[in-house]
Order: C-alpha cells, then sequence, then structure tokens
C-alpha cells in the first residue's frame, strides 16, 4: 500500500501537467539503430498522440553531444531528447530524483507555472538499469517548435534577417522571462540563445532545456551571484560566433542584481 501511494505521488509530482488529462505508466523501448542504441525505460505518458506500442524510434538527429542526443521521432512530429549519463553517479542520483533528466522536467513544470513559455513534454521515460548498453539516464518527449512556426533565436539572430530594432524586440521578450524567473528565485542554468525559440506568429518566446534551480531566499546573496553569473554569461556566451550590439549587452545586464 505504501508503496503504491509512495509511486502516484512520484508519478503526480514529477509529470508534467498532462496534456489530454491522462497519465500512463508503462515500459518503452527507444531504439535508434543507427547509434546501436536499444535501452528500456520505465515511463510515465501524458498524451494520446505517441505509440501505443512502447516503441520509440527516431530517424533523424539533431544533434548527438557529450550531454545528450536530440532527435526528430520518426513520425516527425515530436523531438526525442535522450540525456546521457555521464557518471555512475547520476544514476544513483535518479533514485532520488535528483539526475539532469528530474532537474529539466521538473524546470519545465515549474516555469509553466510561472507563465513562461516552454516546450510541452508528452512523456518522460526513466532509465534504472546502469551499464555499458544503457547509456542514457532517461529521455523525454516534446512537441517540436520547429512545426509550430518558431525558430531558434540564435539562429535567427544569426541568419541577419531581422533589422536592430527587430532584434531588441525579440530579446526584450526573453529578458521579461528572465526577469520573472528572478523574481521568483530562479536561475535557468544554461542561459543562452540555442535554449530559446521565437514564435513569430503567437508573439513570444519558449525556452528549452529547462534545467533550473530555485532558490528559496530569492534576496540571498548566493541567489544573487549565481543569478548575475548567469546573466554575465549570457552576454558574452555568443561572442565567438554572433556578437551581441553593446545596446544588447547593456540590456542583459541592466537584469543583474546588487551583490
Ligand atoms: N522541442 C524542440 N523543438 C525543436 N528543436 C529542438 C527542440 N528541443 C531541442 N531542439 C534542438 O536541439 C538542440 C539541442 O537541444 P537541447 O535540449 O538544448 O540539448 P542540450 O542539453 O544537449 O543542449 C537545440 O539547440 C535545438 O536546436
Ligand atoms: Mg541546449
Amino acid at each position: 500500500m505504501a508503496f503504491r501511494a509512495g509511486l502516484i505521488t512520484f508519478i503526480r509530482y514529477w509529470l508534467p501537467e498532462p496534456a489530454d488529462g491522462i497519465k500512463l505508466m508503462m515500459i518503452t523501448y527507444v531504439k535508434l539503430p543507427w547509434l546501436d542504441v536499444s535501452q528500456a525505460f520505465v515511463c510515465f505518458r501524458s498524451s494520446r498522440r505517441l505509440p501505443e506500442n512502447g516503441i520509440r524510434t527516431a530517424d533523424q538527429v539533431i544533434i548527438d553531444h557529450t550531454p545528450s542526443t536530440v532527435a526528430m521521432t520518426d513520425n516527425g512530429l515530436s523531438v526525442l531528447k535522450l540525456i546521457k549519463a555521464r557518471s555512475w553517479h547520476e544514476y544513483v542520483k535518479t533514485l532520488w530524483a535528483h539526475s539532469r533528466l528530474f532537474k529539466e522536467v521538473q524546470g519545465n513544470r515549474l516555469l509553466t507555472r510561472l507563465g513562461v513559455h516552454v516546450a510541452a513534454i508528452h512523456e518522460v521515460g526513466i532509465g534504472l538499469l546502469p551499464g555499458s548498453r544503457y547509456r542514457y539516464l532517461g529521455y523525454y518527449i516534446m512537441e517540436d517548435l520547429a512545426s509550430v512556426g518558431a525558430q531558434e533565436v540564435f539562429e535567427m539572430f544569426l541568419s541577419g534577417g531581422l533589422t536592430p530594432e527587430e532584434r531588441i524586440h525579440w530579446l526584450d521578450l526573453i529578458l521579461d522571462d528572465l526577469r520573472t524567473m528572478r523574481d521568483a528565485g530562479v536561475v535557468f542554468s544554461d542561459c543562452h540563445l540555442n535554449n530559446v525559440f521565437a514564435h513569430p506568429l503567437k508573439q513570444h518566446v519558449i525556452w528549452i532545456d529547462t534545467g533550473v534551480t530555485r532558490y528559496f531566499c530569492p534576496r540571498s546573496r548566493k541567489f544573487a551571484r549565481k543569478f548575475n553569473y548567469s546573466i554575465r554569461r549570457l552576454a558574452d556566451y555568443h561572442d565567438q560566433h554572433l556578437m551581441l550590439t553593446l545596446e544588447e549587452k547593456r540590456r542583459i545586464l541592466a537584469l543583474l542584481l546588487p551583490e
């Protein structure tokens, strides 16, 4: 009984808000033959859009690098993000829901509650068996932002197709969200322009890669230090490939808290 109650609390707590009112637990297999991946996961589904047979495949890789593999699912409608285990410690963290997978899924929920737009998550899979063939801590499947007409802000800025005023407009939308996070004591860990999409039709921005840390005392010096670090990092992050103007940097740095 206690186990069942614990499990239900676990599911309620970790799953993203269900898109169509369901929360299903099942075993899924992610198969990516071109990367020699075949791994089982305990999965929590919150959408009926995904195949009932539990097989998850992808046919077009978006990026495969040290922290993750990101690919389009084979029906071309969603994006599959697999989080790599960088050490066995990360599997241990899974046991009390502290792994990078949980941080991103939990961050996605927290930002939604704050009114910040994020990519909707349809399913979360948790890898329970560490081993050489089981290289992923887990995965999640989310809506494909490109298919709704959104574009990575970094790519949009780099393309050179925006006027200076349009750049400032998109940057200000990003800064509005960062201000909301700041006021709620939240630091977005990997804050840069590859992790935020612009949705020109809806005129808002959408965040991905949502690892966040919440500090319960937003007025503390510790929070100010961590928040300021992420803001200074954002201002300089793209210097090698995409130089932000002095005015753009000035606006970003105006978010800094007194330390
Ligand atoms: N929901 C999504 N829709 C469209 N593209 C995405 C989506 N999620 C990720 N991507 C693409 O994949 C890249 C890597 O994803 P990300 O979650 O940032 O992985 P990482 O943690 O490895 O940086 C992004 O920069 C983006 O181009
Ligand atoms: Mg990223």
